[in-house]
């Protein structure tokens, strides 16, 4: 089999094969078949798409390119969520420990920064002494004492994933479901879960933005996780203006501990609730997603939530005082206002520009190689449907760096859509695709 002749294949449409994706996948992870060839591949995939036996063999491969976690013997479920991708998404950092704090398991493996969105490692990594890189042995010994443990693609846990998504980083490559899919899916079957909710981002932010296509992913992902057994919903929500308040990865550590600690953004709020409910629900905590929800929102009212994120990063290696004083969090030297230009109202959100301006000031990657800036981040002080005059400020901007302010500050300013007219408000969470099967 060769790599070029596979390459030429799948560029003309063509069906590959459970052992020639294999043969890639097996060959890329063991660094026999270098970068180029399977970025030639991946955008070749990107074009041409893959047929559903082709993801399934892809999930598979990558999934068994490295460990699988046995949690059989951790008395509680083990539920996870994921999200596709978005601008200002930090539903992680305050699912995983509201879902621990109410007595599941959640084993999450995570993802960086991918395009013009942010990933969760990073920013878990703008916690000072945060370690993400934890050995299989310290993963499972922290998941049995405080139920959560939050780390990335290893080498021993899909090896594949973590190679293959840097690479779609920084060749344009990301926007496909079937390389979401299956990046997606190999992590969290990886994890040994009971139950997955997916949280599949539509609008502007989102890798796929018609509501459409982000459904056919959420289909697609629902039935290879049905596939391998496990129970999985998926809740399609909006990503035409980005998540909360801030964007940018201290910044949104910021922003998660404060709703844990009962403020924060109501968006934010509302879809984290959301997602814990669906997360107690599969999880057999609650016998229906309303009642997830009032678990959900006890967690933080206690303040268990709080306190398991303070153990979470305790055991993780973390400086657990952020948690009190999120001044010790890293944070930029200098802020300017993008204002608004006329009078009216803030009718769209170009939200895929927004994170492109975070990346330009160095929030995220452009090469593998690239190290970001984790103080760096935009705060949007208008949303959607927003009044604003003439001068108002529309986002702040916090930078190091010069470099690529003018960059993006052209980026926001072409974002922000005004007009005389209030916006129509859109439901967060526009649909649910997998919960017919659950009820
Ligand atoms: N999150 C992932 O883990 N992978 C993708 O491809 C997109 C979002």
């Amino acid at each position: 089999m060769r790599v070029i002749d596979l390459i030429r294949h799948k560029r003309q449409g063509g069906e590959m094969t459970r052992a020639q994706i294999n043969f890639l996948i097996e060959g890329y992870t063991s660094a026999d078949i270098p970068d180029y060839q399977i970025a030639a591949l991946l955008m070749a995939i990107l074009w041409r798409g893959m047929t559903h036996s082709e993801i399934a063999a892809l999930t598979d491969a990558m999934l068994r390119s490295g460990r699988t976690l046995d949690l059989s013997d951790l008395p509680s479920k083990k539920v996870d969520k994921h999200s596709t991708g978005g601008v200002g998404d930090k539903t992680s950092l305050i699912v995983a420990p509201i879902a621990a704090a109410g007595d599941l398991v959640v084993p999450m493996i995570s993802g960086r920064g991918l395009g013009h969105t942010g990933g969760t490692l990073d920013k878990l990594e703008s916690i000072p002494g945060f370690n993400v890189n934890l050995s299989l042995v310290d993963f499972r010994r922290i998941l049995a004492k405080c139920g959560c443990a939050m780390i990335g693609a290893t080498e021993e846990i899909t090896p594949a994933d973590k190679k293959i998504y840097a690479l779609r980083d920084v060749t344009a490559t990301v926007e496909s479901p079937a390389l979401i899919c299956a990046s997606i899916m190999s992590k969290k079957l990886a994890e040994g879960i009971d139950a997955l909710v997916l949280d599949v981002k539509t609008g502007s932010g989102a890798f796929l933005k018609a509501e459409k296509e982000a459904v056919g992913l959420a289909e697609l992902m629902v039935e290879t996780g049905r596939r391998m057994g496990k129970r999985v919903v998926a809740l399609i929500s909006d990503m035409d203006q980005p998540l909360g308040r801030a964007a940018g990865n201290a910044m949104e550590v910021v922003e998660s501990i404060e709703i844990l600690d009962g403020g924060g953004p109501a968006d934010l709020r509302e879809l984290c609730l959301e997602l814990s409910a669906w997360m107690f629900y599969l999880g057999e905590r609650v016998p229906s997603v309303p009642e997830g929800k009032r678990l959900a929102a006890d967690q933080i009212i206690s303040g268990r939530a709080k306190e398991k994120f303070r153990e979470i990063i305790r055991l993780q290696g973390g400086d657990e005082a952020v948690i009190d004083r999120p001044e010790r969090l890293p944070k930029a030297q200098h802020t300017v206002d993008v204002t608004s230009p006329a009078d009216g109202y803030v009718q769209a959100t170009d939200c895929e520009k927004l994170g492109l301006a975070c990346v330009a000031l160095g929030a995220g990657r452009n090469t593998k190689e690239h190290a970001i800036d984790p103080a760096v981040g935009l705060v949007f002080q208008r949303k959607k449907g927003d009044a604003v005059r003439q001068g108002d400020a529309l986002c702040t901007i916090h930078y190091n760096s010069p470099a690529h302010l003018d960059y993006a500050r052209r980026l926001i300013a072409a974002s922000f859509q005004i007009t005389g007219e209030p916006a129509a408000r859109q439901p967060l969470v526009r649909r649910v695709i997998g919960a017919s099967g659950e009820s």
